[in-house]
């Protein structure tokens, strides 16, 4: 793994987290993983940003709120397995490091971990949140993916630098 500019990344932005899926880590103190597949890339006040979306329902939420900054790690087909158990279990009743066969790896930017071994990991500062708003929904079928009405809570996190192997 070494730093790479992130205006050099190839990325396929609809499938990489749609089906390869990534581990989003939150929290310093206790730093949490969970697997995510919502969420994507772009310019945002003229900085890199990378866009995650998490339910308040989650352990993750607590981590976030906590850490101002997250890593968005995405890992070889080989570790496919890790992702099934960070996107189950939950950061409160288990440790999922331990639970999925994965190691936190110091980050350089931020004081959140990344996960060792990853393909890519990046790095990123929160700069701003904003929670879902089902009112301003055009297309009503979007209201049957919140049977618990856990509206998301957005992260737009700024990529302060990205690892790739
Ligand atoms: C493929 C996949 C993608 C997921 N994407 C998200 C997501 O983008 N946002 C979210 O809040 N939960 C998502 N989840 C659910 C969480 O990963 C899951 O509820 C996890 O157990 C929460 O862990 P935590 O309580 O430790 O935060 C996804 C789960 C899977 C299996």
């Amino acid at each position: 793994m070494r730093p790479t500019p992130v205006d050099r990344l190839q990325l396929e932005p609809f499938r990489i987290l749609d089906k390869d899926w990534a581990l989003l880590v939150a929290g310093t103190a206790s730093p949490n993983p969970m697997t995510v597949s919502w969420g994507g890339f772009g310019t945002l006040w003229n900085r890199p940003v990378c866009t995650v979306f998490v339910r308040p329902t989650r352990h993750t939420f607590e981590c976030l709120e906590q850490s101002a900054a997250f890593t968005l790690n995405f890992l070889a087909p080989e570790l496919r397995h890790a992702l099934a158990v960070c996107g189950d279990l939950s950061g409160r009743d288990v440790d999922k490091w331990k639970a999925a066969g994965i190691a936190p790896v110091a980050s350089q930017n931020v004081k959140v971990p990344r996960v060792a071994g990853a393909i890519l990991s990046l790095e990123c500062k929160i700069l701003a949140t904003a929670d879902i708003d089902p009112a301003r929904f055009l297309d009503r079928s979007i209201d049957a993916l919140y049977p618990e009405k856990d509206y998301h809570r957005v992260y737009w996190g700024e990529v302060l630098l990205a690892w790739s192997a």
